[in-house]
């Protein structure tokens, strides 16, 4: 197979702006989002540290001042994608959204620092972008988990990154879409309707995004009266990676991050808590309406990620995972192709993606070796065969969604080149 390092290079610096990187390289995300952006910059630190660095840099630039890191930073106004600056009307020194995204960032600060050598003015730096992810984990707990349960909320269905999934389904039929809606879709004018989430899928997104404009983001009250609010796995999974990554890293600096290590603790023993022993599971929680999530989704399987310190715990889960795909070529289909609500080719309700995939390889290679090389290898293969798009068929590979895709690019690097 073709090593494609290199256009995978081309591909970031194409879609490079001023100090981050466009999602594509076409009209369908023009802005800087979140959890893009942190896997871009591991891409970016295997040749350039400096644009590394800086797409991180340019995304905290964007943090509120009580500590949010929004979702989406409009650095440009540009109006070919909706909802732009003009709907959402907010953010601090740069116009954002108003909600954030899996914060996988702290995790990719610390794959860019213990893989390169920094020089003084990095380290400098490095330390300040510690500092304020700090203030990033802590606005979680504050805001996202007022009452100090460990686990923190999600209060839309974007913020989970996963936007259309089966997984909210349930959740979003309780929404009392507004009345008075009117938006016009941009993404259909770009990108394959069949491909794309429904309409009925915006008419909640915006209603919520309409109701928290209303509430003019207070973070108290977004969670406390947003229509939607769940105890997404995935999601916590992350969060505690990168916490524990947000730690470990501190220390290199010795920084003390005061607190976090108790609240880690406390977070770790609040997921261990959501193990379905007899169905072998973590299932979301819709704290709203009060009703386990039980859909089929990769993301359940980010409780790996988290590296829950129970062996067993792991070790069953895993044995699960290895059943989730087990008919098809491609992997992993982001809900279980056996599922009624599994639809092949519609954005997060069946395709395979890149990231996910990186992450479900990350959480094995400290559990299962054997397995992780075979998910690592499987991926590279079918990006030399298809090259990067955003997501793809599980059945046949077919491409989806957009080409040119940055996050498969920098994780294609990641994916070839690391050696730990
Ligand atoms: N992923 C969303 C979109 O498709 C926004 O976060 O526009």
């Amino acid at each position: 197979m073709k090593n494609l390092s290199k256009t995978a290079k081309k591909i970031l610096k194409t879609n490079r702006r001023k100090g981050y990187t466009l999602p594509t390289n076409n009209k369908l995300y023009p802005a800087q989002w979140n959890w893009d952006s942190a896997f871009i910059s591991i891409g970016y630190s295997y040749f350039n540290l400096e644009y590394a660095i800086k797409e991180l840099e340019t995304l905290i630039k964007g943090q509120w001042k009580n500590g949010m890191i929004p979702h989406i930073l409009f650095h440009e106004k540009d109006d070919s994608y909706f909802p732009n600056h003009k709907t959402w009307k907010c953010g601090n020194s740069v116009s954002s959204s108003g909600i954030t995204q899996p914060p996988i960032v702290a995790t990719a600060l610390k794959l860019i620092i213990t893989r390169n050598k920094l020089n003084k003015n990095q380290k400098k730096r490095v330390i300040l972008l510690i500092k304020k992810l700090k203030k990033y984990h802590d606005w979680f707990y504050k805001y996202r988990d007022p009452k100090n349960t460990g686990l923190v909320s999600i209060i839309h269905p974007w913020e989970s990154g996963l936007d259309n999934s089966p997984l909210w389904d349930s959740s979003l039929k309780k929404i009392k879409i507004d009345k008075k809606l009117s938006y016009k879709r941009r993404d259909l004018e770009v990108s394959n309707s069949k491909a794309r989430p429904l309409n009925s899928d915006y008419d909640c997104y915006i209603t919520l995004l309409n109701q928290f404009k209303k509430l003019n983001y207070n973070p108290n009250k977004l969670y406390s009266n947003s229509m939607f609010n769940v105890v997404d796995i995935g999601f916590n999974s992350i969060f505690l990676k990168a916490s524990k990554d947000l730690l470990e890293i501190a220390k290199l600096y010795n920084l003390n991050l005061k607190d976090l290590n108790k609240k880690i603790f406390k977070t770790e023993s609040s997921l261990l808590k959501m193990y379905n022993k007899k169905k072998n599971i973590f299932y979301s929680y819709d704290l709203k309406n009060k009703f386990f999530i039980n859909i089929p989704s990769i993301s359940n399987y980010f409780i790996l990620f988290a590296d829950l310190n129970d062996k067993k715990v792991n070790k069953k889960i895993i044995e699960s995972l290895k059943k989730y795909n087990q008919k098809e070529k491609y992997i992993f289909s982001s809900i279980k192709p056996d599922h009624k609500s599994f639809e092949e080719k519609r954005y997060w309700r069946g395709p395979v993606w890149i990231n996910t995939n990186w992450i479900i390889y990350q959480s094995l290679k400290n559990k299962d070796k054997v397995y992780a090389k075979k998910i690592k290898d499987k991926t590279i293969k079918l990006i030399e065969e298809k090259n990067f798009f955003e997501y793809y068929s599980c059945k046949n590979a077919e491409t989806l969604g957009a080409n040119n895709f940055s996050w498969s690019s920098a994780l294609y690097l990641d994916l070839i080149y690391e050696s730990n």
